[in-house]
């Protein structure tokens, strides 16, 4: 509760405004300045939206990185992340880059960051510093939306369910590795990716109480106590689902954009169709809480 609400004042109105971006998921926030600090006021507009739209997009901000701190640092502690190449001068932020002679790219899967802690990121702040002309855009999906669109019976089904999330096979020294692999200066410590941990499928949302599918291609490995196959053939089947277009909205950034995205309600895939141009973007994490079945 905010100084003002305790005290039986009302809080200043509010300039700020949201407008949606895609049918199922995204916000434009709109009337802010994310180099100051946020009154009360604008941070509950902004963190009503996140909850609600699931990620919430800026334009046209220009930030330091002390003031991408201090923005991260009014929605929660930040979480440092321990692959990532860190901006040099400042650990809290991770670079997630793409040099013209690189041909991967930090993302190119439908994830969710994350899950593979036991207690899960809140969500990530992404910042545009340099972008190509074209292509790099993120794509996000609503899984919540997902979760609602099953059947009656698979939902009961799933909510009996948990399932192993896993950094070993990302991250790790014996991970399988593609061809033409380039991660060299982007990710690191390998020796760190022996993390293992079990969610709940079904998740009940922390802030907005909504059933959330909690699975993902990137950091899930199988479902507790099933077979292989088996596992395979639920994930197979639920990640097709969440992959349709209806449940996405495609952003596109320019210089200055800025991206917070809630990690237990969305996943995203960021593009890699720029070979041959530079991407440079600031991502800050922030710790989440334990996560609980719905
Ligand atoms: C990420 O997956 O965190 C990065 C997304 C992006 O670069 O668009």
């Amino acid at each position: 509760m905010t100084m003002a609400a305790k005290k039986g004042k009302s809080m200043p109105s509010s300039q700020v405004t949201v407008r949606r971006a895609g049918a199922q998921v995204g916000a434009f926030i709109e009337n802010v300045d994310l180099s100051r600090p946020l009154a009360d006021a604008d941070f509950a507009i902004i963190r009503q939206a996140l909850a609600e739209h699931c990620v919430i997009f800026f334009r046209d901000q220009e930030l330091s990185e002390e003031q991408h701190i201090a923005l991260a640092n009014r929605f929660g502690r930040i979480n440092i992340n321990r692959f990532f190449t860190p901006v040099p001068g400042y650990p809290q932020i991770a670079e997630v880059r793409k040099e013209p002679h690189q041909r991967s790219n930090i993302g190119s899967i439908w994830h969710t960051d994350h899950s593979y802690d036991v207690n899960p990121a809140l969500g990530s702040v992404l910042y545009a510093r340099i972008v190509p002309e074209i292509g790099g855009d993120t794509i996000f999906a609503n899984m919540g939306a997902v979760f609602d669109s099953l059947s009656p019976g698979l939902q009961q089904t799933l909510q009996g369910l948990r399932a192993l999330h896993s950094t070993r096979h990302v991250f790790g020294k014996d991970r399988p590795k593609t061809p033409g692999e380039d991660r060299e200066g982007r990710i690191g410590n390998v020796e760190l990716a022996v993390q293992d941990t079990v969610h709940p499928v079904v998740i009940r949302h922390p802030d907005s109480g909504r059933k959330i599918l909690y699975v993902n291609p990137d950091f899930t490995v199988g479902i507790e106590g099933w077979l292989p196959g088996e596992s395979k053939a639920l994930l197979d089947y639920l990640y097709a689902q969440a992959q349709r277009p209806d449940f996405q909205y495609r952003f596109q950034w320019k210089k200055g954009s800025l991206a917070f995205w809630d990690n237990r309600a969305s996943w995203h895939y960021a593009l890699n169709d720029y070979h041959g141009h530079r991407r440079l973007m600031h991502r800050i994490t922030i710790e989440g809480v334990p996560l609980t079945a719905a």
